[in-house]
């Protein structure tokens, strides 16, 4: 079974098409899904200068390139549109223009070749994506970091999710990306804090653990954002030893709050498996903090490869092929969705 998965829902335009076995399993002997193409063109250029991603100029940049990538993508694996067997597409949450964009042109392909349409939750790819290299059966714990959203679930199984926890105020990328800011170290600030902290004292400056050690699985990272920049305004910035030392100290607060927030929730609901997803989790510190923390609590850590952690298109195109595989495909008159939570009950739990 082959799928092809589009992702624009940010500032990535991305298409992949992925295989599996048409059955539940693994190949036999073999990995559990292959990545047949993966191709990403990243808008950062477009960006940079604004110190963000500007909407418009996201949704432009999508419609200009994503049909090239799809050719690129065929090309790469050697197929042809007829050779699929769906066409998925990053349905929301995100900059609806480039929702737009991305769904359109899966649904035309989709309608041309009378294929299967497949609507998916951007947040399902990631909570997914794991299942497309390792062999992680449901159900699992998943923490899900990235740019906009932090959150702690149970996943059963493709849209079914039952949240434990989510962030109050600000997401954990988010948070990176405004110490990346403040600190003069570009966009985007993951991978810039992540390398900045190299070498430095994680004990130097003490920061807030917002929501550590309190119960519940909810986190808040919007005291931390300010104790950073109350940090940053007494150093001196050209004082690359003290910048390392914050970036370090900063990342190992992180590492708290998540190791504590997931501690709770393995409390709440024992699993064997802990996932972590999203953008946040390609910082290999990080991991290992949760690595530590699932070993003490008898479970294991498993987490997509670091480069299937920022936005890709195999993992939309990988949640389609699980999707496609349970009979769950969408209609063409199926409307983009700005938000879309993966757990639409958790509000009204709470
Ligand atoms: O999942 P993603 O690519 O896009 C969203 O769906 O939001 O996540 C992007 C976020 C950004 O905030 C980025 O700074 C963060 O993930 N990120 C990292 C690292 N790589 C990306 N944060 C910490 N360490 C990293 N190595
Ligand atoms: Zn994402």
């Amino acid at each position: 079974m082959r799928v092809l998965g589009i992702e624009t829902s940010c500032d990535e335009t991305a298409v992949a098409i992925v295989e599996a076995p048409a059955g539940a399993g693994p190949f036999a002997n073999g990995p559990v899904g292959r990545i047949l193409a993966n191709v990403v063109y990243s808008q950062l250029t477009e960006h940079r200068r604004f110190g963000g991603v500007v909407p418009e100029i996201a949704a432009r940049a999508h419609l200009e390139r994503l049909d090239g990538l799809v050719i690129e993508a065929l090309a790469e694996a050697g197929l042809g549109l007829g050779d699929l067997d769906g066409i998925a597409a990053t349905g929301g949450p995100g900059l609806i223009g480039g929702v737009l964009v991305g769904v359109m042109t899966a649904k035309a392909l989709a309608f041309a070749h009378d294929k299967p349409f497949l609507a998916v939750n951007h947040l399902e790819g990631h909570a997914l994506s794991v299942r497309l290299t390792e062999d992680v059966a449901f159900p699992y714990l998943l923490l899900l970091v990235s740019g906009g959203h932090c959150q702690l679930l149970t996943v059963q199984g493709p849209g079914n999710f039952t949240r434990l926890g989510t962030t109050i105020d600000d997401a954990v990328g988010e948070c990176f990306d405004k110490t990346a800011k403040l600190l003069g170290l570009g966009f985007p600030g993951g991978p810039a804090v992540e390398q900045a902290a190299q070498g430095g004292d994680p004990k130097r400056f003490a920061l807030p653990r917002p929501m550590w050690r309190k119960p519940g699985c909810d986190f808040s990272f919007s005291g931390l954002k300010t104790a950073v920049r109350q940090a940053v305004e007494k150093i001196d910035r050209t004082d690359s030893r003290a910048v390392t030392d914050l970036c370090a100290s900063f990342q190992r607060t992180v590492g708290d709050v998540l190791a504590d927030r997931c501690a709770n929730a393995l409390a709440v609901a024992p699993m064997s498996t802990l996932v972590v997803a999203g953008g946040v989790a390609a910082n290999v510190y990080l991991r290992g903090r949760l690595e530590e923390l699932a070993a003490s609590r008898g479970a294991r850590l498993v987490a997509p490869p670091v480069r299937l952690c920022t936005d890709n298109g195999a993992m939309i195109a990988w949640a389609g092929l699980e999707r496609l595989r349970l009979g769950m495909t969408d209609a063409l008159d199926f409307r983009p969705r700005p938000r879309w939570p993966l757990d639409p009950d958790a509000a009204n739990r709470v």
